[in-house]
């Protein structure tokens, strides 16, 4: 297997992988060394050092240490905005060993992880680069006389950076861009399931001359590392994305030091497709929402509502689209399909498809059963579309976050508005219709913080993202994300 991999690979997963702290890679003081796997094959492809209650508050002290006396602080918006770039370079130049890494520690198809998540890893980092030029506070026009008044945008303090499994490197270019366009220092905790590509882009965060103890990378468990960063007294804020139940939990804890806190959680998309679409390209559309990253994905659009004329019309034809999918390990020539993160993912979302058959559901493909020409040892699922259901089905009300899609007729626009509300969620929703009222209407009354107009799943650099309802709190990218990583300082300063 090992020699499927590039030289470049072979030597990164040869070395030891320890904790980036202040600069250094040091081993754990007392936790075990975590198994990376191959989720394709279930093979151990390496071990990691995971972090535990000592190593970060080894790293949360480094990163208060280089916010308040080292060379980060007096360094000038123009130099830290040069590191930002020099990072980028480097991620590009090691743009391949990226796609790899996330291939076999993340299952992706190699395509897709060189499209997608390398890719945007870098527009993330090369937008955030052009930032720190341009935080900047104002003077205010105040009532009170012979006072002077302005305001000063200043780094919130330590960020604790919270990562999940589905997008690894992108996540960490997502979290760690805007903090350093904004001047904080960073403790990150990658996912135990995925940290590969974190612990690559420390050594280039290293190699581009970022000074030690700006960015901190403990991998771990949620329940040791990351619990010790939410509980940790100098972390101020908190940024993570992962499940709406662990999202809970850190909301409630970090109140007790009253951290910052911005939350990306789980979703349960709908896209509604009207009998006005352009059919084939609603299918596409839905295709697209739905499985990109085998349905890992908080944005998936996993409820597809099909108004009740073209419905079956329109699932053969969808239907037909699913069964294209080449499953396999993401190394492989043509696979556009990977499999899942782990055995335990596999079996709750084989689990989903289970209950529902159980419960009268028709499949119109897929199953849970283990895919046909896929190593049995991996842990894949095959894509799978379900209909019949009730409303308040666990399948449709829940986040599934594997290939599975429910697919439901609906009326009118009143219907598939009130089914498309009809969850805890809020994170994205789509639309697919001619009619360019009809799409206004639906969108101001779509509850969601990404809504998509005959098209679906996009995100940009600098398109704000984040959820409405239970999906989340506050909002990452674009010029709001720095918001969450600054303070506002009123300084009022007599005339005379
Ligand atoms: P998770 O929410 O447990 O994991 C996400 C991150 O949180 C990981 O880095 C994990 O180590 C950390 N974490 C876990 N418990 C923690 C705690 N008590 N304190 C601090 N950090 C903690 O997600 P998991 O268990 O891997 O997946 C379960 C479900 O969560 C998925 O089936 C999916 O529905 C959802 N999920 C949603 C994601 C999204 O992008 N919105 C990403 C990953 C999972
Ligand atoms: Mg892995």
């Amino acid at each position: 297997m090992a020699t499927r991999y590039s030289e470049q690979v072979q030597a990164f997963l040869a070395r030891p992988h320890r904790l980036l702290v202040n600069g250094e890679w040091v081993p754990s003081s007392d936790t075990e060394e975590i198994p990376v796997l191959d989720p394709a094959t279930g093979q151990i492809i390496t071990r990691v050092a995971g972090a535990g209650a000592r190593d970060v508050d080894l790293a949360v002290t480094a990163a208060h240490e280089a916010l308040e006396d080292g060379p980060w602080r007096r360094m000038s918006a123009r130099d830290r905005a040069r590191l930002l770039q020099r990072l980028a370079g480097l991620v590009a130049e090691h743009a391949e060993e990226f796609a790899e890494l996330e291939a076999i520690d993340a299952g992706k198809p190699l395509v897709a992880a060189r499209s997608f998540d390398v890719e945007f890893s870098l527009r993330h980092l090369e937008y955030y680069a052009g930032w720190p030029t341009k935080i900047a506070g104002q003077t205010l026009p105040v009532a009170v006389p012979g006072v002077a008044v302005r305001t000063e945008r200043v780094p919130v303090g330590v960020a604790g950076q919270i990562i999940p499994w589905n997008f690894p490197l992108l996540m960490a270019a997502w979290k760690l861009s805007p903090a350093l366009a904004a001047g904080c220092t960073v403790v990150l905790k990658p996912s135990e399931l995925t940290p590969l590509s974190a612990l690559r882009l420390g050594e280039l965060i290293c190699e581009a001359g970022f000074p030690p103890g700006v960015v901190n990378i403990v991998p771990g468990t949620g329940p040791l590392a990351g619990a010790a960063i939410v509980e940790h007294p100098l972390v101020r804020k908190i940024a993570f994305t992962g499940s709406t139940a662990v999202g809970t939990s850190i909301a409630a804890a970090a109140a007790q030091t009253m951290k910052r806190v911005t939350l990306e959680l789980g979703g349960k998309s709908p896209l509604l497709v009207f009998d006005d679409a352009d059919q084939p390209a609603a299918v596409e559309t839905a295709l697209a929402a739905a499985f990109a990253n085998a349905g890992q994905n908080c944005s998936a659009g996993s409820r597809l509502y099909v108004q009740e004329g073209v419905f079956e019309e329109f699932l053969t034809a969808f239907t037909a689209r699913v069964t294209d999918f080449q499953l396999g390990h993401g190394l492989d020539e043509g696979v556009t399909m990977g499999p899942l993160i782990s055995a335990r993912q596999r079996d709750r979302v084989t689990g989903y498809i289970t209950a529902a058959e159980r419960s009268g559901a028709r499949l119109l493909t897929g199953g849970a059963d283990t895919p046909a020409g896929t190593d049995p040892a991996g842990f894949f699922v095959r894509p799978t579309v379900v209909t019949d259901v009730p409303q308040d089905a666990p399948i449709v009300q829940q986040e599934v976050f594997g290939p599975v899609v429910v697919a439901l007729p609906f009326t009118d626009e009143a219907d598939a508005l009130a089914k498309a509300d009809d969850t805890v969620y809020g994170l994205a929703a789509g639309v697919c219709t001619r009619d360019i009222g009809r799409a206004n209407r639906v969108t101001a009354r779509l509850r969601a913080g990404s809504v998509y107009v005959n098209t679906y799943g996009h995100s940009d650099a600098a398109a704000p993202y984040g959820g409405f309802k239970q999906s989340g709190l506050g909002r990452e990218l674009g010029a709001e994300n720095l918001d969450a990583y600054l303070e506002t300082r009123t300084v009022w300063t007599s005339l005379s």
